[in-house]
């Protein structure tokens, strides 16, 4: 139990560094006031255009990487349950990355976290996952749909990479649970047809 705390302490420390906040502030601009007021990729693309998008995605998915590579090949590396730790620093990083303490909790929606979790993970996921996630978005034009798919691949993907091992299921599953959390408000959207479509701009005043 203690191992599993380090790891989710490390990887919540990784997750409050809220790129997208970051990125809005060096343009000026506090993302939480536009758009859907998210700090995620989808809002900081919405807000300041594909440069600031592209930055947002590539640093919620790195301080994925990162925690979860010196969890395997470090801290960790000759512990028999090695998988599963990296598991929870991916985990930690997701808890951080939505429930940043020092922007009282109220962080982004994990999704570019989660990506970075299930590539660190099972890199085979890549050539599958990003193409399935480009084609939904692409149908459907809404991230938020292509998202939540994300976030249901990753138990299902559990469950065919690594059959009959509940712990990791279930851990799977949380980060499915923390997604559909995350996303009410777009779930909201979506029923009754107010959802932003990719491609929406949104006019800063400022
Ligand atoms: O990953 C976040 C995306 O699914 C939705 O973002 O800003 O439209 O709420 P947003």
């Amino acid at each position: 139990l203690l191992k599993i705390i380090i790891c989710l302490i490390l990887g919540y420390i990784f997750g409050c560094f809220s790129t997208g906040y970051f990125v809005g502030k060096l343009n000026k601009v506090d993302i939480r006031k536009y758009g859907s007021g998210n700090i995620g990729t989808t809002n900081a693309l919405r807000t300041l255009g594909a440069k600031a998008g592209s930055i947002t995605l590539l640093g919620d998915a790195i301080k994925a990487v990162i925690p979860m590579m010196l969890v395997r090949f470090l801290i960790f590396a000759d512990y028999d349950f090695v998988e599963l730790m990296t598991m929870y620093t991916g985990l930690g990083v997701v808890i951080g990355h939505n429930y940043p303490f020092w922007l009282k909790f109220k962080g982004g929606k994990g999704i570019a976290a989660t990506g970075g979790v299930m590539a660190t993970f099972d890199p085979l996921i890549i050539p599958i996952g990003l193409p399935l996630f480009i084609i939904v978005v692409a149908i459907t034009r809404y991230v938020s749909v292509g998202s939540l798919f994300v976030a249901v691949l990753f138990p299902i993907w559990i469950c065919i990479r690594h059959p009959g091992d509940l712990h990791m299921l279930i851990v799977a599953l949380i980060f499915m649970t923390l997604a559909f959390i995350k996303h009410q408000s777009n779930i909201r959207r979506l029923m009754n047809g107010t959802e932003n479509k990719i491609g929406q701009k949104v006019t800063i005043d400022n």
